[in-house]
C-alpha cells in the first residue's frame, strides 16, 4: 500500500498532488496511515482519470477504485428476483459512464414517468434495490408515507335568478366541501369587519389585502362562516395560498369585477350561493431504497429517483440514480471499511420527502457520525458544473472536481441562494454537511422531453469521478 502510495506519488502530476497534500494538511489529527490510505485512493482514481484534461466534456478515461474481488455475500448476477438487467459480470471495477446510463435508460425509457407516490416510482425502487443486490449490498426499502393537497376542481353558484357559475380557484390547501349559504360582506376579514350577528351558516365575501389568506379565513370560521370567497382588490383574478395548515371551511379566490358584482346583487337583496371545493389531502406511499455494505453510514451517497408526471425525468434524476447505482457496484470493496451508504431517495419532486424523512430517522449517534452527504441529482445535461453545500466541504469538494478534471464554476455555500431544491437540503437543514453536485442549464427540466437520447454519459462518469474524490478525500478505511 505505502509503496504503490508512494509510487502514484511521484507519477501524478504536479497540480493533482499539491491538492491533496494541502488538504491533507488541513487534517490535524490524521494519521499518517489514514493520510496514506487516503492517497491510495485518490491516487487510484486519479491516475487514470482526466486530471490534466483541459475540459471535463471531453472526459472519457475509467475511474479505478479497487481491484476486482470474490464476493460471497453476493447473490449470483441475475438470481435476484427484483433484479433487471444485470450488469456484464465481465466488467471492472472501474465507473462506467456507459453502465450508469444503462441504468438512466432503464429507469426513464423502460419504466418511464416516475411520479412521486405511485406505482411507476415502486416499480424503479424495486430495480435500484435489484441492482444494489447484484452488487453485493443487503439493500432495503426505507417506506414512508406523506400528504399531499391536491384541489380538484371548485364551482361558485350564485342562486339568484340570472346569475350565473362565478370564475374561481380554490386557496391553496383549502378544506374541501360543498356548502350553501347567504353571501355575507366581511370586510378585510378582520372580527370587527363583520355583521354584529357573526356569520353563522354565511359565505363571507372578503376583500383581498391587509391580513394574510390565512387570518380571514381563520377569523371567518371562527365567527361561524361555512366558506370564504376572497375577491381581488386589483382587476383579474389571482391565486392564494393558506399555508399547509390550510382551512376548516371552503375558501376560493375570484376577480375583482366578481366582487363587486356580488357586491352590487347583495345591495340590491339578500343573495345565496353554493360553494363547492373538491380538494384535500392524499396519503400518499412512498420509500427510499438504501444499499449499506458497513456498520453505519459516514457518507452518503444518494439522489432522488422519482421525476415529475409531466416527463421521463431522465437527467432529473435518472441520471443522479444512474451515477449512485454504479458508485455503488465500483466502491463495493472499500463500502465497508469506508462505512459508504448509497441511498435512492424517493418523492424528492414533492417536497424532499424521502431525504427528509431519511434524515428523521437517523439517531443522534448516527448523525454525530456522518462526515458528509453527496447529492447527485441533474448530471447528465447542462452546460456547467455547479456545486453547492456546507463551507466546510467546499475545499474537499473543490479539489475533488479539478482532480477528476470538471471545470466548475465555483461553489456556493449554505447561505447563499440557488441550490435549496434537492435532497441535499434535508440533511443541511438537520445541521449535517452536504454537497450538491450538478450541472445547470436543462432545457428540458420538468418537460416531456427530459429523455434519456439527451443524457451523455461523459459527464455521468465525471459525476461519478468527482463523488470518488470526494469520498476519497473524507474518509480514510
Ligand atoms: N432536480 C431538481 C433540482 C435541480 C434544479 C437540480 C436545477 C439541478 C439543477 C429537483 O428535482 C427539483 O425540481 N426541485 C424543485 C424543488 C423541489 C422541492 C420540488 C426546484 O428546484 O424547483
Ligand atoms: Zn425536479
Amino acid at each position: 500500500m505505502i509503496n504503490s502510495t508512494l509510487r502514484c506519488f511521484t507519477q501524478k502530476g504536479p497540480h493533482v498532488s499539491r491538492h491533496f497534500l494541502r488538504f491533507a494538511a488541513r487534517f490535524s489529527v490524521a494519521s499518517l496511515a489514514a493520510v496514506l490510505s487516503m492517497a491510495a485512493m485518490a491516487c487510484s482514481s486519479a491516475a487514470t482519470g482526466a486530471a490534466e484534461a483541459p475540459n471535463a466534456l471531453t472526459t472519457a478515461s475509467p475511474v479505478v477504485v479497487g481491484t476486482v474481488q470474490a464476493d460471497s455475500a453476493a447473490p449470483a448476477r441475475g438470481n435476484s428476483p427484483v433484479a433487471q438487467a444485470p450488469a456484464d459480470p465481465a466488467l471492472p471495477l472501474t465507473f462506467s459512464g456507459q453502465e450508469a446510463l444503462r441504468h438512466v435508460k432503464h429507469l426513464a425509457e423502460t419504466i418511464g414517468s416516475r411520479e412521486s407516490g405511485g406505482a411507476k416510482e415502486r416499480e424503479a425502487a424495486r430495480y435500484i434495490e435489484g441492482q444494489f443486490a447484484l452488487n453485493g449490498y443487503q439493500a432495503r426499502q426505507q417506506p414512508f408515507q406523506f400528504e399531499m393537497y391536491e384541489a380538484r376542481s371548485s364551482s361558485l353558484q350564485a342562486n339568484a335568478s340570472g346569475a350565473a357559475s362565478i370564475a374561481n380557484s380554490p386557496l391553496h390547501f383549502s378544506q374541501g366541501g360543498k356548502v350553501t349559504g347567504p353571501v355575507v360582506r366581511a370586510g378585510m376579514g378582520r372580527p370587527e369587519d363583520f355583521p354584529a350577528g357573526g356569520l353563522k351558516g354565511a359565505v363571507a365575501l372578503v376583500e383581498r389585502g391587509t391580513l394574510t389568506f390565512t387570518d380571514k379565513v381563520t377569523n371567518a370560521a371562527a365567527a361561524g362562516a361555512a366558506g370564504v370567497v376572497v375577491y381581488n382588490n386589483v382587476a383579474g383574478r389571482f391565486d392564494g395560498n393558506l399555508g399547509r395548515s390550510g382551512s376548516t371551511i371552503p375558501a376560493v379566490s375570484i376577480a375583482k369585477e366578481d366582487g363587486d358584482r356580488l357586491a352590487g346583487l347583495l345591495a340590491t337583496g339578500g343573495l345565496e350561493v353554493t360553494l363547492d371545493v373538491d380538494a384535500g389531502k392524499q396519503q400518499l406511499q412512498s420509500q427510499n431504497v438504501v444499499a449499506q455494505a458497513g456498520d453505519g453510514c459516514r457518507v452518503v451517497i444518494g439522489g432522488h429517483y422519482d421525476s415529475v408526471p409531466a416527463g421521463p425525468g431522465a437527467n432529473d434524476n435518472a441520471s443522479g440514480t444512474g451515477v449512485v447505482v454504479e458508485l455503488a457496484r465500483v466502491m463495493k470493496p472499500v463500502a465497508a471499511a469506508k462505512q459508504l451508504c448509497f441511498v435512492a431517495f424517493g418523492s424528492e419532486e414533492l417536497g424532499l420527502w424521502g431525504s427528509r424523512r431519511y434524515v428523521e430517522g437517523l439517531a443522534p449517534a448516527e448523525k454525530t457520525a456522518m462526515v458528509a452527504m453527496i447529492n447527485l441529482d441533474m448530471v447528465g445535461v447542462g452546460e456547467t458544473w455547479r456545486l453547492f453545500g456546507s463551507d466546510s466541504l467546499s475545499g474537499p469538494a473543490l479539489a475533488s472536481a479539478q482532480a477528476a478534471g470538471a471545470v466548475v464554476d465555483g461553489f456556493s455555500g449554505e447561505g447563499r441562494a440557488g441550490g435549496g431544491g434537492s435532497d441535499h437540503a434535508s440533511f443541511i437543514q438537520a445541521g449535517l454537511p452536504a454537497v450538491f453536485i450538478h450541472r445547470q442549464n436543462d432545457p428540458n427540466y420538468h418537460t416531456p422531453e427530459d429523455k434519456a437520447q439527451f443524457t451523455r454519459p461523459e459527464l455521468l462518469e465525471t459525476a461519478g469521478k468527482i463523488a470518488v474524490e470526494l469520498v476519497s478525500l473524507l474518509v480514510s478505511g
